[in-house]
């Protein structure tokens, strides 16, 4: 088949799908790329239909083991008239668990055919000078893997007459989601003594929940954790600290310090 355009569909608070995504995109060799980005409070709800020979690459971060609620809700307006879709896990270097069963769900739902999977790895969104996880990912070798993927996947689909004659992927995770964790009441801090109410964190706040006055404040009960504002300041003055994070982070330290490498799951040509 003639992949006539490829449509990037994502939520990326940190940028680290993003980042993946747009070198799958370029593996690809196809010139028309669009993008649906929808991070933001703002992001459309209504996508219109994407065609046949549009390949669609969805991507998420993976937040304990699934697809953000709030991304799955953002995807909901998702509609292909069966064209493939490639889907896109990027997870701190702990686990996937699930996220790709989810996202093939949605695909499915939404009318693609899913054609291939992937895990890649980017920075820890709780990852710190001090406490490294993952620092630096996606790196030189996790974006030149994402760009063969993407040469793959064109070579894949340019051996087929329609997405609908390729078998399914066989991708890690039940499909059978398990519940999400409920974490405790808790938001990043802003020190009074670095922020300069410049209001760049508002603007990256996925939930909308940061009002800048006197200095950025933070609404609870929007807050996903997320980290973009930590990320974000250039002034050092939001952090995410705390008994509960501390935790995590003693526990990532211990249990997520080794490399791991993307993984591709697709049957590939021939
Ligand atoms: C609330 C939350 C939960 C997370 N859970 C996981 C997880 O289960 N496994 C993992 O490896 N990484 C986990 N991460 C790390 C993110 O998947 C990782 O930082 C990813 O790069 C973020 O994507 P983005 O840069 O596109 O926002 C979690 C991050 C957050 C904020
Ligand atoms: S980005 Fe940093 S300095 Fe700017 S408003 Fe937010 S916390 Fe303050
Ligand atoms: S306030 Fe919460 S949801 Fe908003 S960017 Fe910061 S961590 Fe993410």
């Amino acid at each position: 088949m003639n992949i006539r355009s490829v449509r990037l569909v994502y939520f990326s608070p940190t940028g680290g799908t993003r980042r993946v995504l747009e070198q799958i995109a370029a593996g690809t060799g196809v010139e028309r790329v669009t993008r649906l980005d929808l991070t933001l409070p703002g992001a459309p709800n209504d996508f219109g239909e994407a065609g046949e020979d549009e390949l669609l690459l969805l991507g998420a971060p993976v937040y304990a083991g699934r697809v953000p609620e709030i991304a799955m809700a953002r995807f909901a307006g998702l509609r292909s008239l069966g064209g493939p879709a490639v889907l896109v896990a990027v997870y701190g270097n702990r686990a996937i668990e699930d996220a790709l069963q989810e996202l093939s769900a949605l695909a499915r739902a939404a009318g693609c055919v899913p054609v291939a999977g992937a895990s890649f790895v980017a920075e820890h969104s709780y990852s710190t000078g001090k406490g490294p996880i993952a620092a630096g990912r996606p790196d030189r070798e996790d974006l030149e893997r994402a760009r063969e993927f993407g040469r793959e996947i064109a070579g894949y689909l340019g051996g087929v007459e329609s997405a609908r004659e390729i078998p399914a992927p066989e991708l890690p995770g039940n499909p059978e989601l398990k519940g999400r964790p409920v974490h405790p009441a808790l938001v990043p801090t802003t020190d009074p003594g670095l922020c300069i109410a410049c209001g760049a964190c508002e603007q990256l706040c996925p939930t909308g929940s940061i009002t800048t006055r006197e200095i950025s404040e933070t609404n609870e009960a929007g807050c996903i954790l997320c980290a973009a504002c930590v990320k974000g300041c250039a002034f050092g003055a939001r952090a995410l600290q705390g008994p509960f994070i501390k935790k995590i982070r003693e526990w990532l330290g211990e249990n997520a310090a080794g490399r791991r490498e993307p993984e591709i799951f697709m049957h590939g040509p021939g």
